[in-house]
């Protein structure tokens, strides 16, 4: 039976082991051939480089250290053709202002094309996209992705600087937040999924905008979880783990791509020939444009990289960079270099043509003015249908961690109820990183999502309790004496959204401690606990945190939190969602993951053994494993089938039984992991290889079967993807832990 490419992509049945080559080029044609032809070597270099929006809100130039002058120069720079791109502003007069003057006050007309990070929606804010990665549903990220585009192209932008698909394994690292997590699998799927979200089948659709998966590449890996940390790779863990969420990005038709900060064992990402070149568009085919990171060419020389500004250019644009961003180092170096004959005037024109051809698919050489249209502007944005995804969306990512004696859901009328902690009502943190283009004035906080539920909203009492870092004067008495007044106890606690995302990283992913006292102080109360986590990464729990009978990892859901949280805390939504990444036992296991190798000497789980791998202080599970997640119904699996063997070159179906054994309709993440037991390199103790949505009444069954090919059962191994002959474990479950377990043996 032969899987259609967009069903292998929708259920995550990817395939990591063929190349999946870009699905879309860029067109030729005579009118940018004939423009190259006319441009002077100083407005090539200007179409190479690309600055943030000083004219246009926020116009919050980030890194303000290598900020670039100010709004009269900007406009200046416009007219003298020094930028091809501005981005992170928004607005359409703003748009329509400056495209005007491009094509109106440049020498040759040239249209601009804007971009921006719109990396989980831009007024109406969805969950960020770890969060998201956890509802297992690739249609409902390529929705949101959507719905972030119809809002970004209604303020003029063509271009976001996302999907992020960085697969990170160390929860200390700030941008844990912006990706798909821990697993390569879900990683795909998910990346794939917002790039059609953004793209669309048609870019000339005012209401799409092009993708840019980043950052290219491996930044997940970067030491000790630290951010712009060195990389030190196999070229294995690099094509098993970090490259294919990008083959699945450029699979589904993303154009651009976005070079990274870290170096790869030495050779920064964005001066490595070998990953932006030989690999990218050699092995890969890839058609599109390579921007750099926000001064990542100029970082060559922080690197030890390159000498001068000018070293850094020439190398970053020989390795494959197309546009500079930020820096101004193209436009301060590329003409000279040419001059010189250390920079080929062909590799020039050849950047050139895709900045240009880039323009050309989105339709702005006929359409400068697509994407600025002030009715959209009015009418697009923030719009209900909007907000009621970002609540879908929202519901959809909360993972109900535990739920000890049925606490949750709460009945509609549950009592007195103490919301505790600085989470309550605060509405500063329910976006999550990369959101500085929200709208504020629509975000929900927790205490109005859920006085929104009760008959009588009086029953509710909000007691901060504590600060974020910091006790609160009588804080803990205040909450305590809540606490004791109440018939139901939440604990809103966790990270700001400050201390997520770039530049974020932590040396211990804990609750703050001055939170843990006031969460340990309420728990004396010997009332039963609800915890509601906000967070932009996974933690590791402690105390009476951990010891709660009800656990929620509410992350940052966007603008709907409130609502969202309410929808399952009351049961209006059954949580369906799973963990993207595992939560430890500690801080010192990161970086922590579940798809790790057995090791030669594997701990069996049992206390203090001796001689083995594991910790003194703690055994190696999960204290709440990747894949995780209860529901408020129970469910069943059974009837595991799958053959004694599979040929080489045959489709392995595996199939199993699930039934809703509860009283309650719900919905289950039914996943595929796999384990080669023996192989010429070691392999991880599980590998997800599939996993699907399924929803069901009480007592209903449904038969779940995947699909496999060998090029699932793949590893890399002396320069290719190569399959061993041999038996490999296979389970059925619900999680990274546990399920149903048959083998298969591959045969020759
Ligand atoms: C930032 C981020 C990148 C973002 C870019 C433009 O430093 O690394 O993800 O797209 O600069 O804001």
């Amino acid at each position: 039976m032969q899987l259609s490419r967009r069903a292998l992509l929708r259920s995550g049945a990817i395939v990591a082991g063929l190349s999946l080559a870009p699905r879309v080029a860029l067109a030729q044609s005579d009118r940018i051939e004939s423009l190259i032809g006319r441009m002077t070597l100083a407005e090539k270099a200007g179409q190479l480089s690309c600055f943030s929006d000083l004219l246009r809100a926020p116009g919050i130039v980030f890194n303000p250290g290598a900020a670039s002058g100010n709004t009269a120069e900007q406009l200046a720079n416009l007219r003298a053709g020094k930028f091809g791109m501005l981005f992170n502003g928004t607005g359409v007069a703003g748009a329509r202002t400056m495209q005007r003057m491009a094509l109106e006050e440049t020498r040759l007309g040239i249209p601009l094309i804007f971009a921006a990070d719109v990396i989980h929606g831009l007024r109406t804010i969805f969950p960020i996209p770890l969060a998201e990665a956890g509802s297992f549903d690739p249609d409902l990220a390529e929705r949101t992705a959507r719905g972030a585009a119809l809002e970004s192209t209604a303020t003029g932008i063509h271009w976001t600087f996302a999907p992020m698909v960085d697969v990170a394994r160390d929860q200390r690292w700030g941008r844990v937040a912006e990706g798909s997590g821990e697993d390569t699998c879900l990683g795909q799927a998910m990346a794939a999924a917002r790039v059609r979200g953004f793209q669309g089948t048609d870019l000339r659709d005012p209401t799409r905008m092009l993708a840019c998966p980043k950052h290219f590449a491996a930044y997940g890996a970067v030491a000790a979880g630290m951010d712009y940390n060195s990389v030190d790779i196999s070229m294995e863990m690099l094509r098993e783990v970090h490259l294919p969420p990008f083959q699945s990005s450029f699979a589904a038709g993303a154009l651009t791509t976005m070079s990274a900060f870290n170096d790869i064992n030495g050779v920064p990402s964005t001066a490595n020939r070998w990953l932006l070149t030989d690999l990218l568009r050699g092995e890969w085919a890839f058609k599109g444009l390579v921007v750099s990171d926000w001064t990542a060419d100029e970082e060559l020389i922080a690197h030890g990289y390159a000498a001068d500004g000018r070293d850094a250019a020439k190398k970053a644009f020989l390795a494959g960079v197309d546009m500079s961003m930020s820096s101004n180092l193209y436009n301060l170096h590329l003409p000279a270099l040419v001059e010189a004959g250390e920079v080929p005037v062909a590799a020039v024109d050849a950047s050139v043509r895709r900045v240009l051809q880039l323009k050309d698919s989105i339709g702005l050489f006929d359409n400068p003015y697509r994407s600025m249209n002030a009715k959209a502007e009015r009418t697009q944005i923030a719009s209900p249908a909007l907000r009621k995804l970002s609540r879908e969306a929202g519901a959809k990512s909360i993972v109900l961690l535990r739920n000890d004696g049925a606490l949750l859901p709460l009945k509609a009328s549950p009592g007195r109820i103490a919301l505790i902690g600085p989470f309550g009502d605060d509405r500063d943190n329910v976006a999550g990183a990369w959101a500085f283009m929200a709208d504020k004035t629509i975000g929900v906080d927790l205490a109005t999502g859920i006085r929104a539920k009760l008959a009588n909203p009086k029953m509710l009492d909000v007691v901060k309790g504590s600060d974020v870092e910091a006790a609160l004067p009588g804080g803990i008495d205040a909450a305590v004496a809540a606490a004791r007044a109440a018939d139901v106890v939440l604990l809103a606690i966790g990270e700001t959204q400050a201390m997520s995302g770039e530049a974020q990283s932590r040396v211990a992913i804990v609750i703050p401690p001055a939170q843990q006292a006031l969460v340990e102080a309420v728990a004396a109360t010997g009332k039963p606990l609800i915890i509601l986590l906000r967070h932009g990464r996974a933690l590791a729990l402690s105390g009476a945190v951990k010891d709660a009978p009800a656990i929620v990892a509410t992350w940052f859901l966007g603008s709907e939190m409130g609502n969202a949280v309410a929808d399952v805390l009351f049961g209006t939504v059954n949580p369906s969602a799973k963990l993207p990444v595992s939560f430890p036992r500690e801080s010192g296991q990161e970086p922590y993951y579940y798809n790790h190798k057995t090791t030669g000497r594997p701990a069996s789980g049992t206390p203090n053994e001796e001689y083995k791998a594991r910790y003194r202080e703690t055994t190696n599970e999960a204290l709440y494993p990747f894949g995780h997640g209860l529901s408020y119904t129970s469910f069943a699996l059974s009837a595991l089938q799958m053959p004694a063997t599979v040929p080489a070159s045959g489709t392995l179906t595996v199939s199993a039984t699930l039934t809703n054994s509860g009283k309650v309709s719900g919905t289950e993440v039914v996943q595929l992991y796999i384990h080669d037991r023996v192989a010429s390199r070691t392999r991880p103790v599980r590998e997800l290889k599939r996993f699907e949505r399924v929803t069901l009444a009480p007592g209903a069954t449904k038969q779940v079967r995947f699909d496999l090919t060998t090029a699932d059962l793949q590893f890399w191994a002396d320069d290719k993807w190569i399959s061993e002959p041999g038996a490999f474990d296979i389970w059925i479950g619900t999680s990274s832990v546990g399920g149903l377990q048959g083998s298969v043996a591959l045969t020759a």
